[in-house]
């Protein structure tokens, strides 16, 4: 979603704005802009489309400040035009916001009542008519508090004040915002990323704060206005780095990250000496009877691979679902019900609603996350880290494995905890997770071969994939890469599903992706193939060196490692990924900010 950025500093402020910008643009965008206090006046350059446009806008009429604020767009109200885009300004103030004003309707038709008119189709603007009106009779951080006391929705804000040349306003209720402390100079944020080539000394503040800074300090208040302290904290190093190395796109370097995410991750849940499983926080599952997963998109892919682990390793009862349907649906969930956020960012609204309607009931809650200072982090009552790195690609890679890597561990663990493995038999399946990222190291090494299969796969309109047990969610996941980033329809579904609908839609122009390492339901999923092969659907079979020799004729083979089942779904990831990339690659597709997706969905 939108990213935004304000710096009171001592040095010019635009080139600062846009190599921010530029690491937000990561959240996905589909216009910019920046503005900040001149001898002039405040002024404002926008564009619609990428930063470079911006830049090129910045090139022929450059902003002369040291102070300023800047915004990716991720349009809400109102398309991408750069009339749309922010910061807007309405009489002395000037502003940028991510997030949604639910009641901006209301208020827009009340302000407009009393003669304000209006020059956009944002809620946004109606936000900046609000501020100036209340400036009209109010100091700045009176007038910003009772702006915020009217709006309703989730969102952040960084604001300008004409007249106020030294002073940046933030807000925060819902989307995240950091105030970065730097030498004589302060900064706001979307996230520590944007921060990154300032500082690294960042305050995350409360859901409910807003806060005033100057060159020197931040003064921060929460949602009743009293004064409060919120820590700055020494963000890692890794947590501010955004580099893509040799690689053409961060997908592509981030699809090979994953060993080292993976492994990472697994050490906060595995003691490697002792092959021991040592969940954080002292978790202990035996105090639960069954598990509620809640996450989105690709996340809540790998809350379905865990459950087969909860329950075959375990016999947890394990429930998965949307969070967006969860959070509406008033399920019934027993006491003991550990509940569990599974989010890349941390951010993600439906997540962190579910989450929040959970903890409401008396769970016990638990963020599985990437972004340990997120909002989830911070309110459910355990953190279970993910240790992928920062997450640059819009379409979740490496956050995705390190999910499952982390939530298998959870299993295991579970299953230990419930008495269900002895010693010897969690030691070996100890040793099997920390093989895995050895082996997801091997699966890329069909890279070259998945390249050659792109340009055929480019040209379909529409994919399968099938995968039965655990490889069923792999392959919606592989679906859903597909589509995000290539924007070719795909589906996935489960082999078995395959004769009670969807093979109405097999023929020669419908490759059909089967991910089927040889496990005991794979001569199941041969019978699947050949019904495939017999409606001349072209096959692409992704399976390992036994399962290749047991290929429809014809079908082209993607040969992965052999590994046991619990860690195919880690092992098998790297392949579909690599094969959703080329595709994408070959239709010359923006990889990395497809079309549409944002890459923290902070609102509904
Ligand atoms: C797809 C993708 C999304 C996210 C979803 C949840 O590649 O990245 O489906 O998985 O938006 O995001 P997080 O994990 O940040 O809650």
């Amino acid at each position: 979603m939108c990213g935004i950025i304000g710096i009171v500093g001592t040095v010019s402020v635009q080139e600062r704005l846009i190599e921010s910008l530029k690491r937000l643009e990561y959240r996905g965008y589909d216009s910019a802009g920046v503005a900040g206090f001149t001898k002039q006046g405040v002024e404002r350059r926008r564009a619609a489309g990428k930063l470079k446009n911006l830049e090129a806008v910045l090139a022929k009429d450059p902003l002369r400040a040291t102070v300023g604020i800047g915004h990716t767009r991720w349009a809400t109200h109102g398309p991408p035009t750069e009339g749309n885009a922010h910061p807007h300004r309405a009489g002395r103030v000037t502003l940028v916001h991510n997030g949604i004003i639910e009641n901006f309707a209301e208020l827009k038709a009340a302000l407009a009542a009393r003669g304000r008119t209006f020059s956009t189709d944002t809620d946004t603007e109606v936000v900046a008519q609000l501020l100036d009106q209340e400036l009209e009779t109010k100091p700045p951080l009176e007038a910003f508090k009772a702006t915020l006391d009217q709006l309703r929705g989730a969102f952040a804000l960084v604001v300008m004040i004409d007249g106020e040349e030294g002073m940046i306003l933030g807000a925060r209720r819902g989307p995240p915002l950091v105030v970065g402390y730097g030498d004589g100079e302060m900064f706001l944020g979307s996230d520590a990323l944007g921060l990154g080539p300032f500082t690294n000394r960042i305050a995350y503040l409360e859901d409910g704060d807003f806060v005033a800074i100057d060159h020197a300090t931040a003064r921060i208040f929460d949602d009743a206005g009293h004064p409060v302290e919120r820590a700055v904290q020494t963000v890692a190093q890794s947590a501010t780095l955004m580099e893509k190395g040799n690689y053409r796109h961060f997908m592509e370097k981030e699809i090979h990250d994953q060993p080292d995410a993976c492994q990472h991750t697994l050490s906060a849940y595995i003691d490697p000496v002792s092959t021991r499983f040592a969940p954080p926080s002292g978790l202990d599952l035996s105090a639960f009877d069954r598990i509620q997963i809640v996450a989105c998109g690709t996340a809540s892919y790998a809350g379905q691979i865990a459950r087969y682990a909860f329950e075959r390793l375990a016999g947890l009862p394990c429930d998965v679902e949307v969070a967006s349907e969860f959070r509406y649906r008033e399920p019934a969930v027993g006491p003991k019900t550990l509940a569990v956020a599974v989010s890349q960012s941390g951010e993600t609204a439906d997540t962190l609603a579910a989450l929040r309607w959970c903890k409401a009931q008396g769970l016990t809650t638990a963020a599985l996350v990437n972004v340990h200072g997120s909002t989830m982090a911070r309110e459910a009552d355990l953190l279970l880290p993910t240790h992928a790195g920062p997450e640059i690609g819009v379409a979740s890679t490496k956050a995705f494995t390190s999910q499952v890597a982390a939530l298998t561990a959870l299993a295991a663990t579970a299953a230990r905890q419930r008495g269900r493995i002895d010693a010897a038999e969690e030691a070996r399946v100890a040793r099997m997770l920390l093989e895995a990222p050895r082996l997801i190291a091997e699966a890329n090494a069909a890279e070259d071969h998945i390249r050659t299969l792109a340009p055929e796969l480019a040209r379909a309109r529409d994919v399968l994939y099938l995968g039965r047990g655990a490889m069923f969610p792999l392959a919606l996941e592989g679906a859903l890469k597909l589509k995000e980033i290539s924007y070719i329809h795909a589906e996935g579904y489960a082999a078995g599903e395959l004769k009670h609908g969807p093979i109405a839609l097999i023929d020669e122009a419908t490759p059909v992706i089967v991910i089927a390492p040889s496990d005991d339901l794979f001569e199941k999923t041969i019978s699947n193939m050949s019904e495939v092969a017999a409606r001349g659907g072209p096959i692409v079979l992704i399976t390992d060196a036994e399962g290749a020799r047991h290929a429809p004729e014809g079908a082209r083979v993607i040969v992965g490692p052999t590994c046991d089942p619990l860690v195919a779904p880690l092992v098998y990831a790297p392949p579909i990924q690599l094969l959703a990339y080329y595709v994408a690659v070959q239709k010359g597709a923006d990889v990395d900010q497809p079309r549409n997706l944002a890459k923290s969905v902070t609102v509904e």
